[in-house]
């Protein structure tokens, strides 16, 4: 099947021009000006933006956490990712401690076969437990799977937070893989402590969460990740940076020049600790670990994207129902299952509270949202851009069209959208995966198992399609 895009406005991170791309046997074959070739479907762009699909590098899909389990599917998490503009995901597979990476593994690879996906699929490892000798050595082979990222908790004690050694051991194996290491930081030890006084007080409001997370454990565990990774000579990548205090170590790492980066995620730009409050136990919705900061984060958030000391939007998707999941806390917030839901939104969230607020650019957004997260994981320039040969992952994208976020219109199975009613101007309209329109107004249009399972190459590799 062969596809002809006319007319749209192609936006990379570096580029912006009007074109016509032509796309065969899944990828890119010809850009150029009023290309005339014949084509099985011709899509008019006319108006519209081509971007390359977005690129969402931290998910939860299907993932036992605390005594539940994350309530999208493969195939409803993926739909909702395509129907906002994602083409790829790169989920967390996590070691359960005491168990092998291999187990891991073949769990999250037999859920991705029931619930098939619609856009692709790459891992990351989660390393919980050291302990087996062993398990070294299959981390040491993981890259053969495809996994070229290593991901460790600092906090989340007595379930899959690691100590200094697991995490100092995990780094000096990533340098020797060339392998990207990324760190929950939080100081899980002192988190811990407070939860317990909390409890011990009977706090057991949603508020408290927040309370017993504060900013300087995320400050103190960022900057010791960031030492460590300085004395094993890794790679390191900071997950869902929440604040001033960890945004401060990170830029002082990139102003030397050391290899330090991290992410933010939509959450932490949009809401504050206040959502923590609304009545009726409806805050646990906003339950997500780090918590909801006071609002005068987002603007250190927002300067840091735009300055390069973040360089990456993902999305945490970590979701669960309010009734059934988030209720399990009702009367003790540190049994309310952590994480929000937020795989569908991000890009017109980006698009229209970044861009058309002039934050940031519109080359920047892509780089945010899809190139910065195929070059970190291996994926680039496979996907994260439009160019000859590229996998043809594209979002063709109103600028003007108005979209309400609503539950209604989500494909996500979760009971409830943390962006209910934001009107927000710019929406995908069709939405692209290896040249398959996946995604068309809203609706699937593909049959589930579309998704392919991407293994990935190093971190400052580059991956390139089959035959090339
Ligand atoms: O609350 C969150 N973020 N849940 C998912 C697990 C994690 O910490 O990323
Ligand atoms: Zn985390
Ligand atoms: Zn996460």
């Amino acid at each position: 099947m062969s596809v002809l895009i006319k007319g749209g406005r192609i936006v990379t991170a570096s580029d912006d021009y009007v074109a016509d791309i032509f796309i065969e046997k899944e990828r890119i074959s010809l850009i150029g000006s009023n290309l005339k070739v014949a084509a099985d479907r011709v899509i008019d762009a006319r108006g519209k933006y081509v971007l390359p699909g977005a690129i969402d590098p931290h998910t939860h899909i299907e993932f036992p956490f605390g005594a539940t389990t994350t309530c999208d599917t493969w195939t409803s998490a993926t739909t909702a990712a395509a129907a906002g503009g994602t083409t790829t995901v790169v989920d967390f597979c996590v070691q359960t401690p005491g168990k092998s990476l291999g187990a891991a593994l073949d769990s999250w690879h037999k859920k991705m076969d029931k619930n098939k996906p619609v856009i692709d699929v790459g891992f990351h490892m989660a390393i919980t437990d050291l302990k087996k000798p062993e398990t070294m050595k299959e981390l040491a082979a993981i890259d053969e799977a495809g996994i070229t990222s290593y991901k460790l908790f600092m906090a989340y004690k007595g379930a899959v937070m690691v100590d200094d050694t697991t995490l100092f051991k995990v780094m000096r194996q990533a340098k020797e893989k060339g392998a990207v290491v990324m760190v929950h930081a939080e100081n899980g030890d002192a988190i811990d402590v407070l939860v317990k006084d909390a409890q011990a007080k009977k706090h057991t409001l949603p508020k408290y969460h927040a309370s017993t997370r504060p900013v300087e454990t995320e400050g103190e565990a960022t900057n010791r990740a960031i030492q460590l990774s300085r004395i094993a000579g890794s790679t390191l990548y900071v997950v869902h940076v929440s604040c001033k205090q960890s945004i401060d170590p990170i830029a002082h790492a990139r102003e030397n020049d050391w290899d330090i980066h991290g992410e933010t995620c939509p959450q932490y730009l949009f809401f504050d600790e206040s959502y923590l409050d609304k009545p009726n136990f409806e805050g646990a919705k906003w339950i997500y670990t780090p918590p909801p900061r006071p609002k005068e984060h987002q603007d250190h958030l927002w300067h840091a994207l735009n300055k390069d000391v973040l360089s990456v939007i993902s999305t945490d998707h970590c979701p669960f129902n309010w009734k059934g999941q988030k209720t399990l806390g009702r009367k003790d917030f540190a049994m309310i299952p952590n994480g929000g839901v937020g795989i569908e939104d991000r890009v017109r969230l980006i698009h229209h509270y970044g861009v058309t607020k002039g934050r940031i650019s519109l080359n920047r957004m892509v780089e945010l949202l899809s190139t910065g997260p195929a070059k970190y994981f291996g994926l680039y320039p496979r996907k994260g851009t439009i160019s000859i040969g590229a996998d043809a992952d594209i979002v063709i994208f109103d600028p003007k069209k108005k979209w309400t976020i609503s539950k209604k219109t989500s494909h996500c199975l979760a009971d409830h959208n943390l962006y209910e009613g934001r009107k927000v101007t710019g929406t995908p309209v069709v939405t692209l995966v290896r040249g398959k329109v996946v995604v068309e107004d809203n609706k699937l249009v593909v049959t589930p198992g579309h998704g392919q399972y991407i293994k990935r190459a190093n971190y400052g590799s580059k991956l390139l399609a089959k035959g090339k």
